[in-house]
């Protein structure tokens, strides 16, 4: 285990209409000589570190506790600066294009075969790396004033909640890191969709998709064929590639979260005070009287987007509420960016 000094974290804001760039190159500044930013892009703050220093990404490792076999998102200035760490092989190479002009840049990892460039220690050892261009400009900013990739997880404690605001960053790494920089909200919410671009059966270009998020299955269709999650027997489809961070349990409070059908009866216990995440806080379930409190995550309109943007946030709110035990979360619609909102939830309530 290395040794995290305690230290005093400044915050810089971000300005969206103001030119960042001096921001952005104090930032580049801090990482050049090995320290550790937390820098927003759309869907959640990211812990960053020089992606080719591997002393810097070992202290990513060792602030955020996180196991050293989960490797982490290489963030780049540009789509143009893919081919500087990654071999795309020849036949995916169309595909990778097609992806990159649809959705870069944006809320979409690609896992591709990595270049010797990138320290084993950002890949865990995998051949592979995962590549990101997000559409928030001060990632984008600060890995151009820096030169090199920023590899950064999301800057919360390996299994809690990911951090939507600089205050969540505060909370989960304050005194831990120099510097964090504050954009406010994120407008996305949950974590970059990750595709595995691979071949299939017949040779032909697909995506495994390793982790569900904004870019969902309904964006992809008619883009590329989307394999389905099959173990590899001889005539399947090609086995998928794993995230090795992807576990049961994650994106975790600290209070027990349990997953709920907003239109059965829940029978609360004697003595336990209960919170309610509700989709539109006017389902059957949120009209019982058994709730401390009930906090929707898309009042009113019930737009699963705005539901995603507000779903860390709302969980982290019960979870600081010192009046409630447990906390139940309404079951979402399983489409678009409810997917991912319900893997997100499904490992939240997973001890
Ligand atoms: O939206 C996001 O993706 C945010 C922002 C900061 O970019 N990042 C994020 O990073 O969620 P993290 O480290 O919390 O999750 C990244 C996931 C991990 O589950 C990891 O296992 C997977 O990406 N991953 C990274 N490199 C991989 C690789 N070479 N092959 C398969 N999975 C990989
Ligand atoms: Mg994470």
């Amino acid at each position: 285990m290395l040794y995290i000094p305690r230290m005093e974290t400044r915050v810089l804001e971000i300005d969206p209409l103001e030119d960042c760039r001096s921001i952005y190159k104090e930032a580049a500044a801090v990482l050049a000589e090995g320290g550790l930013v937390a820098i927003p892009t759309e869907t959640v703050y990211g812990l960053g570190a020089d992606a080719f220093n591997p002393e810097a990404v070992a202290q990513v490792f060792a602030v955020k506790e996180r196991p050293s076999f989960d490797p982490l998102i290489c963030h780049l200035s540009s789509a143009k600066a893919l081919k500087d760490i990654a071999d795309i092989p020849a036949e995916l190479q169309e595909l990778v294009n097609k992806l990159a002009k649809e959705f870069w840049p944006g809320p979409m990892t690609l896992v591709l075969p990595k270049k010797d460039c990138v320290p084993d220690i950002v890949t865990s050892g995998l051949p592979t790396v995962a590549c990101r261009v997000t559409s928030h400009e001060a990632m984008r900013g600060v890995a151009k004033a820096l030169g090199h990739p920023v590899a950064a997880p999301s800057a919360n404690r390996f299994g809690h909640i990911s951090p939507t605001s600089a205050g969540a960053v505060l909370k989960e790494l304050g005194g831990a890191i120099p510097l964090v920089l504050d954009a406010g909200a994120c407008s996305e919410g949950v974590e970059s969709t990750i595709l595995a671009p691979c071949l299939d059966e017949k040779g032909k270009p697909a995506v495994h998709i390793l982790r569900e998020g904004p870019v969902t299955r309904e964006k992809l269709r008619g883009l590329c064929r989307v394999l389905k999650p099959k173990k590899n027997t001889a005539d399947s489809e090609p086995a998928a590639p794993v995230a090795p961070g992807q576990l049961k349990s994650h994106y975790a409070p600290a209070k027990p979260l349990i997953l709920h059908d907003p239109k059965e009866p829940f029978t609360p216990q004697e003595g336990v005070s209960y919170g309610l995440i509700s989709y539109q806080g006017d389902s059957p379930l949120a009209e019982q009287d058994c709730w401390t409190e009930v906090m929707p995550l898309s009042p009113g309109s019930g737009r699963l987007s705005e539901a995603a943007v507000r779903l860390f946030a709302v969980m982290r709110a019960m979870d600081e509420r010192e009046d409630i035990d447990v906390i139940i979360a309404e079951e979402l619609p399983r489409v678009n960016i409810g997917a991912a909102m319900m893997d997100r939830l499904t490992r939240a309530a997973a001890r």
